[in-house]
């Protein structure tokens, strides 16, 4: 991917990774449309990237509301001609057992993390294939590939994204659409503030794995490298990643590891 002077829609720009990434991008002399559901934010944010070059278009949106993702769709189809990127970042994370949890809760994770994040893909996909093709991001998560106590509804929403963007890859390389799914570690952002409690209510804490992760700004920088690279998978963080690989080369070890990490 050449960024320069290409359009990119992001979701969750208003804060960490979305932003960061924005803000990189608005240096590509690019035209960015900028989604979430933190109105002051977003503007906060569209204003910086103007300042860096690029032009900006934001469009307030709820990924937990089909008729707001529906009327984003349209706003964005009535002002740009095409999309070179679609990245979507917004998201909602969980700090609860299971045993405590009410499935409306889970529902809730679900809605935002999987299902309005496939909700745009798809109504996107069609312009992109007319228009001869385009790179869609969507972020899981390192428990995007393994289980994590307090983040089980979390944890399958980001399992989801893979099963669901690996097949739209596969059903749509003959058509350009390019795929990359981001796996962050531990990256400093707000995330563990606005994670939901048993009670559905936000966390309100900054968690210490946040606090001790690489920077937003960092992470972007990773993110970037492998999206101009298209690369499937795109690994994001610091030393927390390793555990990936012992997953994959030393399941034994992953699993005595796993069950000695103490819920927080
Ligand atoms: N930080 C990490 O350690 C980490 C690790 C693995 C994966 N991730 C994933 O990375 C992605 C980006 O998160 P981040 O870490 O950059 O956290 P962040 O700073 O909290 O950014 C997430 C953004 O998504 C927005 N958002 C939440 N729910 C939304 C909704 N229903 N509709 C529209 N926007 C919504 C948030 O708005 P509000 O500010 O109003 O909540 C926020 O601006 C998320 O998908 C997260 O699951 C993060």
């Amino acid at each position: 991917m050449d960024f320069n002077g290409k359009c990119f829609w992001i979701t969750g720009a208003a804060s960490g990774m979305g932003k960061s990434l924005s803000l990189l991008l608005a240096s590509f002399n690019t035209q960015l449309i900028l989604s979430d559901r933190d109105v002051k934010g977003l503007s906060q944010v569209a204003d910086k990237a103007i300042a860096l070059g690029a032009r900006v278009l934001t469009l307030p949106l709820d990924m937990s509301d089909s008729g707001s993702i529906r009327k984003a769709v349209s706003g964005v189809l009535t002002n740009v001609k095409r999309i070179d990127g679609l990245y979507q970042f917004a998201g909602i994370s969980q700090r609860s057992l299971i045993i405590d949890t009410p499935l409306e809760n889970d529902r809730k994770i679900m809605e935002v993390n999987f299902f309005g994040v496939i909700e745009l893909a798809k109504a996107l996909l069609p312009h992109m294939i007319d228009q001869g093709g385009g790179q869609m991001a969507v972020t899981s998560s390192l428990v995007g590939k393994f289980g994590f106590p307090y983040r089980s509804a979390y944890s399958a929403s980001k399992h989801a994204l893979h099963g669901y963007f690996e097949s739209l890859r596969t059903e749509n390389s003959l058509n350009n659409i390019r795929v990359s799914i981001l796996i962050p570690g531990r990256i400093q952002t707000n995330i563990s503030l606005f994670a939901l409690d048993k009670d559905g209510k936000e966390h309100g804490k900054m968690d210490p794995g946040q606090a001790n992760g690489i920077t937003a700004e960092k992470a972007a920088r990773q993110i970037l490298k492998g999206l101009r690279k298209e690369k499937k998978e795109i690994h994001v963080g610091g030393k927390e990643l390793l555990m990936l690989y012992i997953r994959r080369f030393f399941p034994a070890l992953f699993y005595y590891i796993s069950s000695r990490i103490k819920p927080v």
